[in-house]
């Protein structure tokens, strides 16, 4: 039993049960550097006790959070034990350590770390989009939080949404992204409209089709969230826009080529883009990013920026046939219409998308019929992912905290 009210030594191997409080039982494992942990109707867990030292957020140990933070990995020894603790409060578990320093602990973030983190499961989708695709109305999303969080959750999920009813001024598009996060500057300016030209600079100033892509895979970083504004579109004229769920595809080469998405994984294909005496960008990198975990975080792929590879003669390295099947097998399964969502953009329409989850094409149009001008932008995925924490804290607290896909990693 507890010697003391709630207030319970510690000792290796020990339990302490305390029946009174009913929230929360605290024991210290065998091995002495982890304390093992039970929750009301929990199976018991562990938990490192020198990470429990070195989560404490105390005024002298400062907050991780805002940075202003002044205990170091080093200053806690792999030694540190817990001298005793106290769960009589349920709102907070006292700890105190061998050297005299007392901590408070939330029981729920005790409770989210023992189980783990969890990790967001994007929502995959092919064709079957149209039925799912979330959209948003422009005056809704500038002047209400909780219609900006949907469009932001939507996001999270399906990696794009729509937002309906924009209005055509450049500063509109700029308004609108602009509550998105800070509008990336690029080579080509903040805003950059797409209008077939008979001197074109690069492809998508042209009538031609495009196989589905993301833009700009030879940076180190591409860019994150695109913004597609339609200001005119001609009816029946082609120029259908073709979006395609980059990790689904991933996931299909997973399950039924192994081998090849293995090599999208690891080996790493070079893009790049060179404007001779302006700009000259080349990227060593992966088309398939996994996380730690093995799960798909983020995709490179665009079949006009790729170089010509390095062929590396000696065997077992000499895997350029097997890269050239890998790449030819992924730009397969994006032309498959199952995978597409086809949609014939409308003015005042704006796709939004993340450009290291969704592949972006469109079909040819005849630009003598009507002339095609789609206005574009970006914001970086991090300023993104942060506005839907940061809103998350008040419309759906229970999302803040889960680990996002986190894009394409080089
Ligand atoms: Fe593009």
């Amino acid at each position: 039993m507890m010697p003391d009210d709630h207030i319970s030594p510690i000792s290796s191997g020990q339990s302490n049960c305390d029946q009174s409080s009913g929230h929360i039982v605290l024991e210290i494992s065998n091995e002495g550097d982890r304390i093992a942990l039970e929750f009301d109707g929990k199976a018991s867990t562990c938990l490192s006790t020198r990470w429990l030292r070195l989560a404490c957020d105390c005024e002298i140990c400062g907050d991780t959070h805002s940075g202003k933070r002044w205990l170091t990995p080093n200053d806690v020894p792999a030694s540190v034990r817990l001298e005793s603790f106290d769960v009589s409060n349920p709102e907070k578990v006292r700890v105190t350590w061998d050297d005299g320093h007392i901590s408070h602990y939330d029981p729920d973030f005790l409770l989210r770390y023992a189980e783990g983190i969890p990790r967001f499961q994007p929502d995959h989708w092919g064709s079957d989009l149209s039925g799912k695709i979330g959209k948003f109305s422009f005056s809704s999303v500038v002047d209400d939080d909780e219609a900006l969080f949907g469009s932001l959750w939507a996001l999270r999920d399906h990696g794009i949404m729509m937002l309906t009813d924009v209005p055509t001024d450049a500063e509109d598009t700029m308004r609108i992204a602009g509550r998105y996060g800070p509008i990336r500057e690029t080579s080509y300016g903040k805003v950059f409209d797409l209008i077939s030209l008979p001197e074109a600079r690069v492809a998508g100033e042209t009538s031609r089709a495009q196989i589905p892509h993301t833009d700009e895979p030879f940076r180190y970083s591409p860019p994150g969230f695109i913004f597609f504004h339609a200001i005119k579109t001609g009816a029946h004229m082609g120029g259908t826009s073709l979006m395609v769920d980059g990790f689904y595809i991933a996931e299909q080469m997973r399950a039924q080529t192994p081998d090849l998405f293995e090599i999208l994984t690891r080996h790493g294909v070079t893009f790049h883009r060179e404007h001779a005496g302006e700009v000259f960008f080349s990227t060593e990198a992966h088309v398939i990013s996994l996380d730690s975990k093995g799960q798909v975080t983020g995709i490179r792929f665009n079949d006009r920026c790729l170089a010509p590879q390095e062929v590396l003669q000696v065997a077992p390295e000499d895997q350029i046939d097997d890269l050239i099947a890998a790449l030819a097998e992924y730009t397969r399964l994006v032309c498959l219409p199952e995978n597409q969502f086809q949609h014939q953009i409308q003015p005042g329409e704006m796709l939004v998308f993340d450009n290291q989850r969704i592949l972006h094409g469109r079909s040819a149009f005849d630009p003598t019929i009507a002339k095609r001008h789609l206005r574009s932008c970006n914001i970086d995925r991090d300023a993104v992912h942060s506005a839907f924490r940061t809103l998350a804290r008040r419309f759906a607290p229970q999302e803040a905290e889960q680990v996002l896909y986190q894009g394409a990693i080089l």
